[in-house]
């Protein structure tokens, strides 16, 4: 700025977004003070179409989300062991330094204004601004998924996205999909209990939900699941207090999220990870890579690895929480994808969602940008503005190799992890599906008001389908245990004969209550 310049203009005037100070913000330009306006309006128009595009694709899906900052420190050990004995990944093995992170909450499947009480899977995606660049974790509250098979993503979504006609959700076209996908049965059964409504986000846990990998120095990998475990507790709700809670505020998240941080009561989670070692695993009933199964914790403990304190609200909700994009292929050294193929299906799906949602140099936003020098011949694209040249690079050099300057290519920090792949390309299930042994484990380790909550949910959504889809259902808990299908059977019997619905009766008592007056 010239010193003119700074001697008119204050930092709190206002301008438009060329610079120029705006003189009046309240009348366009008119001939007369009645009009017509004219098109020469430079500042009315910039504004305009500035608004015009203020909003970008919102998420397929997880659109209503919060955010915050904050760090991520490593305790160094596993299990009283180095860690490093695990993995070189300097996350993890430097225990001086604070990570910086951004996490991000969500719900799934409905827009970016729809009410957080809803019974739905909630996103914790945690990005790690660490010295080897960003490492993003993108999971879910919950431990498992509904599929193992990223083909049939786009139809799940579908089916629990409102009906493309109608514009109205429907439980019968989810179940529709899911009577039909049988490994869906696990996840259907904490979703139904009050697990699939968290209290808040404070009080949720989170979960990688895949077996990642692990690699030592050694380039040895072994197979590990990440899990958050929140300090201030876990708290669910029932559908009739979440009920409740929505016809007060359906913003109830956000809002804990961000008061909670204002005034200083930070939240925590402790980081634990399940270790296995790398292989196929024929001992066990279920095959470790299956996103839709737990390993069980008496088997396979959890080990605490290290603590993440939220402690700052987003400084803008748009620029941080809306343009953040996370992916699962985001690892650093000392990290690695398993063989999951619902892992891979995914790892493709995030970066190519965010060129077209955010654009394609979305990673030099400063959300996305990693903390360290970042510094590739990877230029040009929509809104690039080239700082992601290396700092004493020959900027005629944009390729490499080069003998004249330019970058050059990293020494390997470790030796490789190579894991031997063959087999026959195919279109196949896995062998080992057992689909509804630990759903059926899960139900009966519920406490009553759980299990009661979970029967009753399930037949307040399956009593709106028809009977064929509710019978392929029954069948489905039955297979999970006996007890389990017996009681939704049983209340979808009583349904049946009791079938005024809950928008009948309000219906019905908005009609008692007469016409309101017209007073306009
Ligand atoms: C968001 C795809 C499974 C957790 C998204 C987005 C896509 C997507 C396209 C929007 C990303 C964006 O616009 O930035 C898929 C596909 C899946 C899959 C294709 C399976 C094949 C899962 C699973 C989890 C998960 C298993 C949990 C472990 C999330 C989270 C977000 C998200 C937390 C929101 C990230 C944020 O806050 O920006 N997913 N997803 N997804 N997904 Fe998935």
């Amino acid at each position: 700025m010239n010193e003119q310049n700074e001697h008119n203009q204050s930092e709190d005037i206002l301008t438009n977004r060329q610079g120029h100070p705006v003189t009046d913000n309240q009348n366009v330009r008119t001939v007369g003070n009645r009009g017509p306006t004219t098109l020469e309006n430079y500042d009315f128009l910039e504004k305009i179409s500035h608004f015009d595009r203020e909003r970008i694709p919102e998420r397929v899906v997880h659109a209503r989300g919060a955010g915050a900052h904050g760090y991520f420190e490593s305790y160094g050990t596993v299990n009283g062991e180095p860690i490093s004995n695990y993995t070189r990944a300097k996350v993890f093995t430097n225990t001086e330094v604070q990570t910086p992170v951004f996490v991000r909450f969500s719900t799934v499947v409905h827009g970016g204004h729809s009410p957080e009480t809803l019974r739905d899977p909630r996103g914790f995606a945690v990005k790690f601004y660490t010295e080897d660049g960003n490492w993003d974790l993108v999971g879910n509250n919950l431990k498992i998924f509904f599929i193992r098979d990223p083909l049939k993503f786009p139809d799940m979504v579908h089916s629990f996205k409102p009906d493309p006609v109608t514009n109205l959700s429907d439980p019968e076209r989810m179940f529709d999909f899911l009577c039909q996908t049988p490994e869906s049965a696990h996840m259907v059964t904490f979703l139904f209990s009050p697990w699939g409504i968290p209290a808040n986000y404070r009080e949720m846990q989170g979960s990688g939900v895949h077996a990642y990998k692990w690699v030592n120095e050694e380039g040895k990998g072994v197979l590990v699941k990440y899990h958050w475990e929140p300090v201030q507790g876990i708290k669910n709700l029932a559908q009739k207090d979440a009920d409740k809670l929505q016809s007060m505020n359906f913003n109830h998240a956000t809002q804990d999220l961000y008061e909670a941080i204002e005034k200083g009561d930070y939240p925590e989670w402790e980081l634990y990870v399940q270790i296995m070692e790398d292989g196929e695993h024929p001992e066990l009933d279920f095959d470790p890579l299956d996103p839709t199964k737990l390993w069980y914790k008496d088997q396979y403990p959890w080990h605490k690895v290290g603590k993440m304190v939220l402690n700052k609200n987003p400084e803008n909700y748009f620029a941080e929480v809306e343009q953040v994009a996370f992916g699962t292929g985001v690892l650093v050294d000392g990290l690695d994808f398993s063989d999951d193929k619902l892992l891979q299906g995914r790892t493709f799906s995030y970066s190519d969602t965010q060129r077209y949602r955010v654009g394609s140099n979305y990673l030099q936003l400063p959300i996305n940008k990693p903390k360290k020098h970042v510094a590739t011949n990877q230029s040009g694209g929509q809104m690039d503005y080239r700082t992601d040249f290396g700092k004493d690079q020959n900027p005629h050099v944009n390729y490499e190799p080069s003998l004249i300057g330019g970058l050059k290519e990293a020494k390997n920090p470790g030796k490789e992890h190579e894991p031997y792949v063959e087999g026959n390309l195919k279109r196949e299930k896995i062998s080992r599906e057992n689909n509804f042994g630990q759903a059926g484990e899960t139900y009966r380790r519920f406490n009553d008001w759980e299990r009661d909550e979970l029967i009753s949910n399930l037949v307040g959504a399956l009593s709106v389908c028809r009977k064929e889809i509710q019978d392929r259902m029954v069948d489905i808990f039955t297979q999970c245990d006996e007890e389990y299908g017996r009681r939704v059977a049983e209340g979808l019997k009583m349904a049946g004969n009791n079938s005024e619905n809950k928008m009948d009766e309000a219906v019905k008592q908005a009609e008692e209550m007469g016409h309101p007056s017209d007073p306009y």
